[in-house]
């Protein structure tokens, strides 16, 4: 791709952007949240439409007209967000669109099971290949996505933060395939805000900066505090600042929480002032005790104290009056409108109060929304811009402000730094200390092994459903909490 540029009404996207891809290599693209990353491989994808530039494959110069002109020039891509339909099957989703029939015209179901079985046995993942998509969790929605793209035989395969949702077994399993895609002299574009991941997996890297593109390396000359500099054209000098906030008293206590067969015999205590992480695989029962204790899925048995006092959940609306907040993992579905602005969406769970005798304070609102704005680097034309038109990790920064902007004293945080790049996680951590330092209480669930440990004061590990293990952030470590995880001793 040479000269790439990309604008958007009131937005230079992409800047004479380079990038130059080689078979059977892995580039990475890296760059802040809105650095054009996105944008870039939106445009090899038949997505977007470039302003003005050039696309060469194969020293041939081609134009790409759409996704399924993409597709046929042999490039697939996985999204940022994932574009899987719900109420189909894994089979149903990887053969979208060009289903194979019989002579009679009926859909070749059969045909179609057994490639899809195929291909996912091939990525090694063990996937009921009949089960609708909304019955399976994030990861395995991913590899569904993978193996999507594998079918169409890609040879240039994009995968836009394919990671950020996986915890450490799975992203494994996803670069083994990667590796064996790479001898088959695939050429894959990779971004992540993982730097570590990088190193394991890249050969170059593309750094953006602004749209522009700022060089590109060998992933063997550099290392990663000059990646970081490269990136975010600032000294960073502590990348998990954390500030130990004095014990408050006790904000929650759980006693034998129970709920189906997700959640066994949950106890724990969360006190003011503490981070309290949660860690465990996929699956584990982490997101659905953070949704338990919101009120959104009802418990079957065991008690819940706010404050000292005994209390019944029963919707989101309940939590939220008694001082609870709630980031969910699923930040398009549930955490923001996209069609509202920038500032609707911070202020939405707020609006009582920034609201004086019932009428909304607007000067307040705006106040509220642009302190976030510069605090936590949300790259936006403004205010009044609808969040739809943000990049993922300015999106996720949106919803992460919208729970700080309502004074929770609970905050229930599923994965915060999701998506989020190595600059702005810093500006979150930095907010996190603020606010325990202010009596704030956090519950936080994060599969970043070194984050959970960094800033919890003391971390939960949850295996099927129950509370595995309990340590303090002095004694955990990476290995210790996987053992716990996995439910083996040695699994390092
Ligand atoms: N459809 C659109 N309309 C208007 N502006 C857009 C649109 N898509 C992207 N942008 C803007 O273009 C810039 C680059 O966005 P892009 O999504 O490429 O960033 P990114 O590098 O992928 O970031 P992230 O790490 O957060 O995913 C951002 O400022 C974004 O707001
Ligand atoms: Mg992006």
């Amino acid at each position: 791709m040479r000269h790439i540029r990309k604008t958007f009404p009131g937005v230079v996207a992409l800047d004479n952007v380079d990038l130059e891809l080689q078979q059977g290599a892995v580039h990475i693209l890296l760059g802040e949240n809105g650095a054009g990353k996105s944008t870039l491989v939106k445009i090899l994808s038949g997505a977007y439409r470039m302003t003005s530039g050039q696309i060469i494959i194969n020293g041939r110069e081609t134009a790409i007209h759409n996704p399924r002109h993409a597709q046929q020039l042999g490039i697939g891509i996985i999204y940022q967000e994932l574009n899987l339909i719900p109420q189909l099957t894994a089979a149903e989703n990887i053969f979208l669109g060009r289903e194979s029939t019989l002579k009679s015209g009926l859909l070749n179901q059969q045909k179609m099971d057994l490639s899809a079985d195929l291909l996912l046995r091939e990525l090694g993942v063990e996937i009921d290949i009949h089960c609708p998509i909304s019955a399976l969790g994030v990861a395995q929605q991913q590899m569904v996505e993978v193996a999507k793209a594998l079918s169409w035989k890609a040879r240039i395969l994009i995968m836009d933060e394919p990671t950020s949702a996986l915890t450490r077994p799975e992203i494994k399993v996803l670069f083994k395939t990667i590796r064996r895609l790479k001898k088959k002299g695939v050429a894959v574009i990779y971004i992540s805000h993982r730097l570590e991941e990088l190193f394991e997996i890249g050969d170059q890297v593309t750094v953006l900066r602004d749209g522009h593109s700022i060089g590109c390396y060998n992933i063997a000359d550099v290392d990663q505090p000059q990646l970081i500099r490269l990136m975010v054209d600032r000294e960073l000098h502590d990348q998990l600042p954390k500030v130990q906030a004095e014990r408050g008293p006790e904000v929650l206590r759980v006693e034998g929480l129970c709920r189906r067969d997700v959640l066994h015999d949950i106890s724990f205590t969360l006190y003011g002032g503490e981070v309290l992480g949660i860690a465990g695989l996929m699956g584990s029962g982490r997101t659905e005790l953070a949704r338990a204790l919101f009120g959104i899925d009802p418990i079957d048995s065991g008690q819940l104290f706010i404050r000292g006092a005994q209390t019944n959940i029963g919707s989101p609306r309940a939590a939220i009056k008694q001082g609870i907040g709630f980031l969910t993992e699923d930040r398009k579905s549930e955490g923001l409108v996209m069609g509202l602005t920038v500032k609707e969406n911070i202020c939405l769970a707020s609006v009582e109060r920034l609201s004086r005798l019932g009428l909304v304070d607007s000067q307040g609102e705006r106040r509220a929304a642009s302190g976030y704005v510069q605090d936590l680097r949300i790259r936006t034309t403004g205010l009044e811009q609808r969040v739809m038109f943000l990049s993922g990790g300015n999106q996720q920064k949106v919803v992460l402000s919208k729970w700080l902007c309502c004074r929770a004293d609970i905050l229930i945080f599923d994965e915060p730094t999701r998506g989020i790049d190595v600059g702005s996680k810093v500006e979150i951590y930095q907010l996190l200390n603020r606010l325990t330092a202010g009596g704030t209480a956090v519950l936080m669930i994060s599969s970043e092994l070194p984050e959970i440990i960094a800033i919890s004061d003391r971390i939960l590990v949850m295996r099927h459903g129950r509370i595995a293990g309990e340590f303090t952030a002095a004694e955990a470590t990476q290995e210790l909490i996987m053992e716990c995880a996995l439910g083996v001793a040695n699994a390092a």
